[in-house]
């Protein structure tokens, strides 16, 4: 089950903002695990270096990483171009980076509008962008094309009133799963298929490293608490439930599944508040 032996996976943002499990890490070392050559791209060399020890003391030797930042066109060309030279062929392809910034269109700026909408609808373009034509390559000579797992977030699907705003990220995320379903159906004869899993309130070290900081708050356990509640399951998830919900979809047990998304989130969505 969930076999990715001979398959090569490009994963971006494979690092992780703090210490720990981010989506990224894990989705990148849980696809060695099962047994995918793992090319891993981070804007950060140190995050990067990380999840390489974490490679090399589980022994992955099939994993490979370089810097790139996915918003710059060239740099994920070279990326995707130095993939090919070390591995010879893509078949998955995992667009993880993204990120929140808080505001509503008053209280943000241009800037912070559309810093969100290249960290996070950008990036995963310009990855399709440079990974679709060599999935369509590998599908006319040998019939496999590959999967492509964008990530999304349920903060594009439910808003709590008097909650956080995140217009932007909310409006970038949105636009990942239509780009994804879209894109889906532009290459549904040609081998390839596009989904997005939409993670929920997880507990990554986004939480203690960015959160707690960008909510005004110095109590992180109070902020573990209060999101742990807010879940129907009683807690958040955390990276390995997204990396499983990606290995799933990009694997060959999910080969009829294409433009859909796999919701992460313990409940959240279907639920309503005090009900
Ligand atoms: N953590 C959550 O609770 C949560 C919830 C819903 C959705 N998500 C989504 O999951 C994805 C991963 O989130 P996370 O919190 O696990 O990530 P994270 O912030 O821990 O890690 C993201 C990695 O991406 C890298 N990165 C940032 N900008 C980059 C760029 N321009 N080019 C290349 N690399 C870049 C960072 O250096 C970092 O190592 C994001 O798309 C996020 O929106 C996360």
């Amino acid at each position: 089950m969930l076999d990715l032996s001979g398959k090569v996976a490009l994963v971006t943002g494979a690092g992780s903002i703090g210490e720990g499990w981010g989506n990224g890490k894990a989705t990148a070392v849980l696809m060695a695990r099962q047994g995918a050559k793992v090319f891993g791209l981070d804007i950060n060399p140190a995050a990067l270096a990380d999840t390489t020890a974490i490679m090399n003391q589980e022994g992955h030797t099939a994993w490979a990483a370089r810097t790139c930042n996915m918003t710059v066109s060239e740099d994920v060309k070279a990326a995707v171009d130095d993939c090919l030279v070390r591995f010879g062929r893509i078949d998955i392809l995992v667009n993880n980076v993204g990120g929140s910034a808080p505001g509503d269109p008053v209280s943000m700026t241009e800037e912070e509008w559309q810093g969100q909408m290249d960290l996070n609808l950008k990036t995963a373009f310009l990855g399709c962008k440079h990974v679709l034509p060599v999935m369509e390559r590998q599908f006319a000579v040998d019939g496999k094309g590959g999967a492509i797992v964008n990530l999304a977030s349920i903060g594009c699907m439910s808003f709590q009133v008097g909650g956080r705003v995140n217009a932007a990220y909310a409006a970038s995320k949105a636009g990942v799963i239509a780009f994804g379903r879209s894109t889906a159906i532009a290459y549904v004869k040609k081998g390839i298929r596009v989904n997005t899993v939409v993670p929920g309130t997880m507990h990554t070290p986004l939480v203690e490293h960015r959160l707690v900081r960008q909510m005004g708050l110095n109590d992180a356990q109070d902020l573990v608490a209060k999101r742990n509640a807010s879940v129907p399951m009683g807690h958040m998830g955390d990276a390995w439930d997204v990396a499983n919900a990606v290995v799933f979809l990009a694997s060959d047990e999910a080969r009829y599944i294409t433009a859909t998304q796999l919701v992460v989130d313990g409940g959240m969505t279907a639920a309503r508040p005090g009900a």
